[in-house]
């Protein structure tokens, strides 16, 4: 029988944040992770859009318990003072779901300088790992889940032009940022492995759900172009896209389903990943190469001045799962 939404563990008591969760893939997972009694913080750039999503949330799960908390992934302070007022606050946290994400955006860079999806969906959601491990780390059994893509197989690490200096296209750029998204959630599993830390990190990916991701970075460019960018968005999500419940579900079996392992990478498992039953699915080998999850891991940790605390594993080089 196929995972569902009926199959999720009784999640009270657990703490959860949720980046990106005003909209698509991500306020499906904050949903049904309350509905299961989960306290979920909405970590939104946009926090009037953030108490909307309560909104629709509580249309549907009145009791759920929901706060809205301002984050931007593509300002590095912003991701600091998030963490920072996560742990003023004090309390463990149990499961941590990397979900926040642009797509195919015109070249822009983030406040720091970063290409805008590297620094977006990787870098922002690396650095605010590593800023909340201390409280992953109090709770029993912490989770981190990290949205990658079927477009991670378009993505290449180019450690000399990480950031796109010298050259640019909008799909290469998102791929290497959600093959990023994959090693890291791998390079995380090894470490906290070696380190003897009781926490899992998988990656998950939704297929191709119809969602604001394909009109909102196509859209960026503005003008004629940006106008018939969104509308192919449009209507590629009416003809292929599934609905953002289902695309939600990859996310959700990794983030409460205690059979997934940790550095499982979980999705739709039929019609080139992106239908019918959801659970482990394979990568590229460059999604498996732990050589390259290791060196970006450490150059991450260079860009964004964070330290996970969590040295490499020793020997575990190559290809691995
Ligand atoms: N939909 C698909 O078919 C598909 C396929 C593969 C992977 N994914 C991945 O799934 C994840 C969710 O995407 P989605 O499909 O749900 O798209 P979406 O509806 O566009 O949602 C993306 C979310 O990310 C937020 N976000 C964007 N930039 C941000 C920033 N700088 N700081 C904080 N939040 C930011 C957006 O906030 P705003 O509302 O403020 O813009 C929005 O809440 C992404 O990682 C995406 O790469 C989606």
């Amino acid at each position: 029988m196929s995972w569902s939404l009926d199959d999720i563990p009784a999640q009270d008591g657990r703490r959860a944040v949720v980046t990106g969760a005003n909209g698509g893939l991500g306020l499906q997972t904050a949903k049904e992770l309350a509905r299961r009694g989960a306290s979920v913080v909405l970590a939104v750039r946009d926090t009037a859009r953030g108490a909307k999503a309560v909104d629709v949330i509580r249309r549907e799960v009145s009791d759920a318990r929901l706060e809205v908390a301002p984050l931007d992934l593509a300002d590095l302070s912003s991701v600091r003072a998030f963490a920072a007022a996560q742990e003023a606050a004090g309390e463990p946290l149990d499961l941590l779901i990397n979900n926040a994400g642009v797509m195919a955006t015109p070249p822009r860079t983030t406040a720091d300088g970063f290409e805008l999806q590297l620094g977006t969906n990787h870098l922002g959601h690396f650095a605010l790992t590593a800023l909340l491990l201390d409280r992953l780390r109090g709770a029993p059994a912490p989770r981190v889940v990290t949205v990658s893509s079927q477009a991670h197989r378009l993505g290449t690490i180019d450690f000399d032009d990480l950031n796109w200096q010298h050259s640019y296209s909008p799909w290469r750029a998102y791929g290497r940022a959600k093959l990023a998204n994959l090693l890291f959630a791998r390079e995380l599993q090894a470490r906290a492995d070696a380190a003897g830390l009781p926490l899992r990190s998988l990656a998950a990916h939704p297929g191709y759900s119809s969602t604001g991701l394909q009109i909102t970075g196509p859209g960026m460019s503005g003008g004629v172009v940006g106008r018939l960018n969104a509308l192919g968005g449009r209507a590629l999500n009416l003809l292929v896209g599934t609905s953002d419940a289902y695309g939600a579900l990859p996310t959700l079996r990794a983030a409460t389903d205690p059979e997934m392992p940790g550095g499982g990478f979980v999705g739709p498992g039929r019609i080139a990943q992106t239908r019918g039953a959801v659970g482990l699915v394979s990568s590229t080998a460059a999604g498996r190469d732990m050589d390259v999850a290791r060196r970006l891991f450490d150059v991450s940790e260079e860009l964004t001045g964070v330290d996970f605390g969590l040295p490499a594993a020793a020997a575990a080089a190559g290809v691995a799962r």
